[in-house]
């Protein structure tokens, strides 16, 4: 094995050196150690893919496949992809010049923060968040300007933001919005999108959309902030959550053409383009009515899932609000209880034998707060909820 020769550390990209280790994959390796572990800590959905998406893929390696795609991914992909904008959300994208397909949304965030951020460029974030939106603004040298939303419900308000913009004013490159919202599940209605469309259509913030849980909206229908600012909105989608697919790694962006020349350029300097089958089956997952349908009997499950784990959490003692989409419950650790939602997470994981994420995991807003992700089935649920509510009855409170 070769050891570094010592003073290449210092050589290496220090703004990596400022993203913080993952702290949802580093606490899921902790618990999953731990024996007879219920874990319910990953958003990764627990249904197999849609056997026509299977299919597709299969397909695509017998016909031998196997060349490089466009850079902006497959044609047909590309209009599945349009189609599918157009259809759910009413949306108008030309395949040709306003969408990029992706390695998951994953690289779609990376995609368009690499495209638009200068050094010193800052962007808002919400929080509680997803971190990876942090840590790829940190790595193109940007400063992420978090905005707790926990006082609002988890919704950011046009006077949060208005005071945002009035303190960093031009400094301010883009915002990101995601929602349903990953860790909280809450999403926005139509009007919260427009009053923070009116706010911003005054700037030139780049509005950076993750929607990749749009399809995953229980009671309302989801709409998209690129309805109101379609000229200045990098809206991100894909089939990782939609489709059960995370594993096949197929994402999208979709924004005006003079926006998507530069994230497109950011895209294949880094990957070329997704995989032939990949793409395959990701086209029939969002452009037939079989993988429309496989999405929907999903969604069903999730709803269910949703109720009984609300429903249960609080009977347990713990303050949810019932989440609009996505697949997590956000809850409020009761405060006869250790407010300290790592050791409270620990402690539930080494005794109640349940893993669950802190809160503090997600960012500012994020204390006091455990995510529960519900992307298993509800007899999983079903022993874990039993098991947090002995927990709970048995634990030690405040004060004891
Ligand atoms: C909000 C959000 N955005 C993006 C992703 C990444 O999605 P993908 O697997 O398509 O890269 C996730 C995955 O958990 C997520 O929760």
């Amino acid at each position: 094995m070769p050891m570094m020769k010592e003073s290449l550390s210092q050589r290496l990209n220090q703004d990596l050196a400022k993203i913080q280790p993952n702290e949802i994959r580093a606490f899921d390796a902790k618990v999953s150690t731990m024996p007879d572990m219920i874990k319910l800590t990953l958003g990764e959905p627990d249904f197999d893919v849609p056997e026509v998406a299977k299919a597709a893929a299969i397909a695509s390696i017998t016909a031998n496949d196997s060349h490089y795609a466009p850079g902006n991914g497959s044609v047909a992909l590309r209009e599945a992809a349009t189609d599918f904008l157009a259809d759910r959300y009413g949306l108008t994208y030309d395949a040709d010049t306003e969408v990029v397909i992706t390695i998951g949304a994953t690289e779609a965030i990376y995609a368009t923060l690499t495209a638009v951020l200068n050094p010193g460029d800052k962007v808002l974030i919400p929080t509680p968040t997803f971190p990876l939106y942090d840590a790829i603004t940190l790595m193109n040298g940007g400063e992420p300007v978090y905005l707790d939303t926990s006082a609002t419900r988890f919704v950011l308000t046009p006077a949060q933001l208005r005071a945002a913009i009035a303190e960093h004013g031009d400094a301010i490159k883009a915002i990101v919005l995601n929602y349903p919202s990953n860790p909280t599940g809450v999403t926005y209605s139509a009007a919260e999108l427009k009053a923070l469309a009116t706010v911003l259509a005054e700037t030139d913030i780049i509005v950076i959309a993750d929607e990749i849980y749009s399809e995953l909206v229980y009671e309302t229908t989801h709409v998209s902030i690129a309805t109101y600012l379609p000229g200045q909105t990098l809206l991100l989608n894909g089939v990782s959550k939609s489709h059960a697919m995370t594993g096949y790694r197929i994402g999208f962006i979709a924004g005006p053409a003079g926006l998507m020349r530069t994230v497109g350029m950011t895209h294949q300097l880094v990957v070329t383009s997704p995989s032939n089958p990949a793409m395959a089956a990701a086209t029939v997952a969002l452009g037939t009515q079989a993988g429309h349908e496989a999405t929907l009997a999903m969604k069903a499950q999730y709803a269910a899932r949703r109720d009984f784990v609300v429903e249960q959490m609080r009977t347990a003692g713990f303050e949810v609000e019932t989440p609009g989409g996505a697949f997590y419950v956000f809850a409020k650790i009761p405060a006869t209880h250790n407010q300290d939602d790592r050791e409270f997470a620990l402690a539930l994981a080494e005794n109640a034998h349940v893993a669950v994420i802190p809160g503090s995991a997600f960012g500012q807003g994020g204390a006091g707060y455990l995510r529960l992700s519900y992307a298993t089935s509800l007899a999983t649920l079903t022993e874990a909820m039993q098991r947090i509510k002995t927990y709970m009855q048995t634990a030690m409170t405040v004060g004891e």
